[in-house]
């Protein structure tokens, strides 16, 4: 008998934790309809993003005010051109119905904004058109020396809750690993926020620079495997300090990188550099693995794996945190070549 592959992420019943993350990948009805065809769990659409809301309604004086200026995606920074990338509040609504109407599976919308202010509300529009769920994804890049952590994370958690307080669909917080102490931050966006869950990482778009030209650059590339270990090693020590789901995302590419994350504790486990370069085609030989895996291990269900390599529940804790790293320093050799 196969395993059953059942997940349960945002309290969202899902047939197999394998999400597929927001990208050009989940832009359109016709490539849900393929991922979904494919095997996925759920699908994250991209995400609409503060500036545009706050531009169709009018409301850019708000947003400045708030002092979204201060961000290094302000509409007179580096934000950048999306292009077609989403459809704009409008499209972005037809799209989750005709997704919803097309497949079974949860369909999540995502939010992208920093400051608190009325593009907020637009989440309700979101859980009309029939989102299951709604992400937010705090891309947050403070660069005002006269704002300390604590405003920072107090501005997540206000965003977090007006969400949330809008809302009856669950509502899960995309952050970057880039907390003095993410245990703590995660508890409050969780406690305090109200998100059913967190999304663990966002990875930054960071700009180069073209050294003929003089200009920054934009410069997006996709994830390879190598970079799973930093959410891995964070959702095993949040999966017993939180009381809500957990996604890992950036750099789930294999059955083993979905392994991995699961042992650790994730409750789903989010996919976009290797569908955008293997297809729909690569979500289901990576499930098929997944289900080979779980058979020679003689695991009946997702559910009996979860969890089970997480930081309290590993017999050497240690590996996952400072001891470790001595030790790895430890074992180069010092003869250079
Ligand atoms: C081309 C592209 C577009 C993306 N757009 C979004 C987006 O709109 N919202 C979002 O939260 N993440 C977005 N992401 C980030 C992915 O959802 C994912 O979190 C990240 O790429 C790490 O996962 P991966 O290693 O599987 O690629 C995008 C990634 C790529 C490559």
């Amino acid at each position: 008998m196969s395993a059953d592959l059942t997940s349960h992420y945002l309290g969202l019943e899902l047939r197999n934790p394998l999400v597929a993350s927001p990208s050009p990948a989940t832009d359109s009805t016709d490539s849900i309809i393929r991922l979904v065809d494919a095997g996925i769990g759920a699908v994250v659409l991209p995400s609409l993003f503060e500036e545009q809301i706050a531009h169709i309604e009018r409301e850019i004086a708000t947003v400045l005010d708030a002092g979204l200026s201060t961000f290094g995606e302000s509409p007179d920074g580096f934000f950048p051109d999306l292009g077609d990338y989403n459809l704009g509040p409008d499209g972005y609504l037809s799209m989750i119905e005709s997704a919803r109407a097309a497949v079974d599976v949860p369909v999540i919308a995502s939010l992208n904004g920093v400051t608190p202010g009325g593009w907020e509300r637009y989440a309700s529009h979101l859980e009309n058109a029939g989102a299951s769920a709604i992400e937010l994804n705090l891309y947050m890049l403070s660069t005002n020396p006269d704002s300390d952590g604590r405003e920072v994370e107090d501005r997540y958690i206000e965003v977090i809750r007006s969400v949330a307080d809008t809302v009856d669909v669950p509502v899960s917080a995309k952050l970057t690993p880039f907390f003095s102490s993410l245990p703590h931050i995660a508890r409050r966006i969780i406690d305090e926020g109200g998100a059913s869950g967190l999304v663990l990482f966002n990875r930054l778009y960071q700009p180069d620079i073209d050294v003929d030209t003089l200009t920054v650059k934009p410069h997006l590339r996709l994830s390879t495997s190598v970079e799973i270990n930093l959410p891995l090693r964070w959702i095993a020590v949040l999966r017993d300090l939180v009381d809500g789901s957990i996604a890992a995302t950036t750099g789930i590419h294999t059955a083993d990188d979905v392994i991995k994350a699961l042992l650790v504790g994730a409750d789903a486990t989010m996919m976009a550099s290797a569908i955008l370069r293997g297809g729909p085609g690569h979500v289901t030989s990576v499930l098929s693995a997944v289900e080979t895996w779980l058979a020679e291990h003689e695991c009946r269900s997702v559910t009996q794996m979860k969890g089970s390599m997480s930081l309290g529940s590993v017999p050497d804790p240690e590996g996952f945190v400072r001891a470790n790293y001595l030790h790895e320093l430890a074992s180069w050799s010092r003869d250079l070549p």
